[in-house]
C-alpha cells in the first residue's frame, strides 16, 4: 500500500465513549509540540454527512444498505478532498470515527463482510484508539439513564455493537484498546503513551513531517 509522509490516527467507540473529548485533548496535545493537525470526523459537515444526519435524527427513513452505502459515499469524499490531501502535506489527521464505526454499528443489521467489502478501497489508519466504556456507563452519559424496554434494547445493541469492535480489533492492525472509563485526563495520558511510542518508532516519517512544516 502507498505510505503517505503524515499518519492518520482515529478514534473508535461506542456513543457517548469519550471520542470527541479525547480528539480534542490529543490534537492540542500534538499541537503544542509543533505537529500540524487536522481534526475531523464522520459523518462529516458534507452534503453526504447530512444525509446521513438526517437519516440518524429520523428526518427521512432509508434502509440499513442505503444508509451504509451512503456512510461509504461520504467516506470516499472526504478521503479525497481533506484526509488524503494533508495526509500528504505532513499534517496528523485524527478522525472521530471512520471505516470501523460503519462495521461495528452497521454490523448488527448487515452482514459485516459486505460493509468490509464497501470500505476496501479505502487507506486504513495507522493509529486507532479504541475507547472500552461499558453500555451502562455510555447510556448514563449521553443521558438516557432511564428504565424501561427502549433502555434495555439500547443497551443490547450497544453490546453487540462492542462485540463487533472486538473482532474488527483481531482483525484489523494497530487498534489500541484504551480504558475509557478512567478519569478524562487518565484516558487522555493512556492516548498519550500509544501515541508517543508509536511517534518515536516512526521518527524518520514524522522529522520528514517536521522538515515539511518549517520548509514552508
Ligand atoms: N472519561 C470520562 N469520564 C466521565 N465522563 C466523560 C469522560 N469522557 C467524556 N465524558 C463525558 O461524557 C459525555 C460524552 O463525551 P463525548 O461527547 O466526548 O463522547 P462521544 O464518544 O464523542 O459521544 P458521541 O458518540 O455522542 O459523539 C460528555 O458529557 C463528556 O464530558
Ligand atoms: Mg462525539
Amino acid at each position: 500500500m502507498e505510505r503517505y509522509p503524515g499518519l492518520f490516527v482515529v478514534f473508535e467507540g461506542l456513543d457517548g465513549s469519550g471520542s470527541t473529548t479525547q480528539v480534542k485533548l490529543l490534537s492540542g496535545y500534538l499541537k503544542e509540540r509543533g505537529y500540524l493537525v487536522l481534526e475531523t470526523k464522520e459523518p462529516t459537515n458534507n452534503l453526504i454527512g447530512g444525509l446521513i444526519r438526517g437519516q440518524l435524527t429520523h428526518e427521512w427513513k432509508t434502509g440499513q444498505e442505503c444508509l451504509q452505502l451512503l456512510f461509504a459515499a461520504d467516506r470516499a469524499h472526504h478521503l479525497e478532498k481533506e484526509i488524503i490531501p494533508a495526509i500528504k502535506k505532513g499534517y496528523i489527521v485524527i478522525s472521530d470515527r471512520y471505516m470501523f464505526s460503519s462495521m461495528a454499528f452497521g454490523g448488527i443489521d448487515l452482514d459485516m463482510e459486505w460493509i468490509k467489502k464497501i470500505n476496501e478501497r479505502f487507506i486504513l489508519p495507522d493509529i486507532t484508539f479504541l475507547l472500552r466504556v461499558s453500555p451502562q456507563v455510555c447510556l448514563e452519559r449521553i443521558g438516557k439513564n432511564r428504565f424501561g424496554f427502549q433502555l434495555f434494547e439500547e443497551k443490547e445493541k450497544l453490546e453487540k455493537t462492542w462485540m463487533n469492535y472486538q473482532k474488527i480489533k483481531k482483525e484489523f492492525p494497530n487498534v489500541f484498546e484504551i480504558d475509557g472509563e478512567q478519569e478524562i485526563e487518565r484516558v487522555h495520558g493512556d492516548i498519550v503513551n500509544v501515541m508517543d511510542e508509536f511517534l518515536k518508532k516512526d521518527k524518520k516519517r514524522i522529522s520528514k513531517t517536521l522538515s515539511w512544516y518549517f520548509e514552508d
